[in-house]
């Protein structure tokens, strides 16, 4: 299964890998904001089984682990940099020594100087997909970078850009303002509807890129059992934003959910995470799932979604049926 990504003609495989997870702890403070403990050696190894099965699109951003994840990934494609895609972001101020998360910054400046540590970090001399981070930066703000993304482009440093952003507002603005503008990545899954983005998506022939396919985990229905994660885990912490997880276990009203789309799901021969991402491809022609790992296991257990496919016609009508409304209310 093949994407194009928005307007841009970059062709991905349906699914992407996400690399959050795989850059390791990194905190502000007391403010963790990685994914724990990760082994690098099982890292490379899984985005190894990922190019294997087929998985040519490949998600990260100069903060995650404070610029280990790049460096992971770069050193785990090496030869194999040219087959895939990458997407990475810039907005958020980092310390690559101490791992450190330090603030943000939206100038031109840093716009420029944080692409270069990615191309270093990532060793490649162009980014195909740059992200900004800055998910709620002021659109005036962001409509300065427009001319530098631009420029950019024309010098062959990156191949296209995008805002990750849940604002279909912001992420329309950005859109209008650079023919080069070809994806916003934003939050959803089937927990998680977003019809306004879906709907600019397709109307301004934009890639929809899912962060959060798997609500941070959850949907794989393992937090069942009430295990909890680490302590340097960014699902222990209480963010407004962290719906899925309360005190780094499954959040009980939606584990419930969960549980109760496993036997849809199952019917069609999935598996809970296979049937999440089968939701995506069912949802719109624009969407790119892109998946958090952090061992060979799962990203074989997601990219056999792949192979089924998005779900049929009756399938998606069902799990409408049972979630019609039982998701996080949509304001946009
Ligand atoms: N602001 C932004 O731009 C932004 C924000 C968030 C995410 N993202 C991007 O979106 C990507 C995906 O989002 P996400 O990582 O937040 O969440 P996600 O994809 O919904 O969940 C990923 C997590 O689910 C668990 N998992 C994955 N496959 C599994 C399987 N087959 N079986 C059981 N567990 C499985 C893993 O964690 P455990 O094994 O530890 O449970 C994994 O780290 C990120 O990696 C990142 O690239 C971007």
């Amino acid at each position: 299964m093949k994407r194009t990504l928005g307007r841009s003609g970059i062709e991905v495989s349906a699914l992407g890998m996400g690399c959050w997870a795989i850059g390791g702890p990194y905190a502000g403070g007391a403010n963790q904001y990685g994914w724990g403990r990760v082994d690098d050696a099982e890292s490379t190894r899984a985005v190894h089984r990922a190019l294997d099965l087929g998985v040519t699109f490949f998600d990260t951003a100069s903060s995650y682990g404070a610029g280990h994840s790049e460096v992971v990934l770069g050193r785990a494609l090496g030869a194999d940099r040219d087959r895939v895609v990458i997407a990475t972001k810039w907005g958020f101020t980092f310390d690559e020594r101490t791992r450190e998360a330090l603030g943000t910054d939206s100038s031109v400046a840093y716009l420029r100087s944080c692409l270069d540590g990615s191309l270093r970090r990532l060793g490649t001399d162009h980014v195909d997909l740059y992200q900004l981070h800055l998910g709620d930066l002021p659109v005036a703000d962001a409509l300065d970078l427009v001319g530098p993304l631009e420029e950019l482009v024309a010098a062959g440093k990156i191949r296209a850009y995008g805002w990750s952003t849940d604002d279909p507002e912001r992420a329309a603005a950005f859109a209008a303002a650079g023919p080069h503008c070809t994806a916003v990545q934003h939050d959803m899954s089937v927990l998680a509807d977003r019809p306004a983005m879906i709907e600019l998506c397709e109307r301004a022939g934009l890639a929809s890129i899912n962060r959060g396919p798997l609500a941070m985990g959850l949907l794989s229905g393992k937090y069942a059992d009430g295990r909890t994660v680490a302590r340097d885990d960014v699902r222990s912490q209480s963010y407004d934003w962290m719906t899925w997880f309360r005190d780094g276990a499954g959040a009980p009203e939606w584990l419930a959910r969960v549980e109760a789309l496993r036997e849809v799901f199952a019917t069609g021969g999935r598996t809970p995470t296979q049937g999440a991402l089968a939701w995506l491809w069912a949802r719109s022609e624009a969407t790119v799932p892109i998946p958090g790992f952090r061992t060979v296991a799962q990203v074989e257990q997601n990219a056999g979604a792949l192979t089924h496919g998005p779900l049929r016609p009756d399938e998606f009508a069902a799990v409408e049926d049972l979630l019609a409304d039982l998701r996080v209310a949509t304001v946009a």
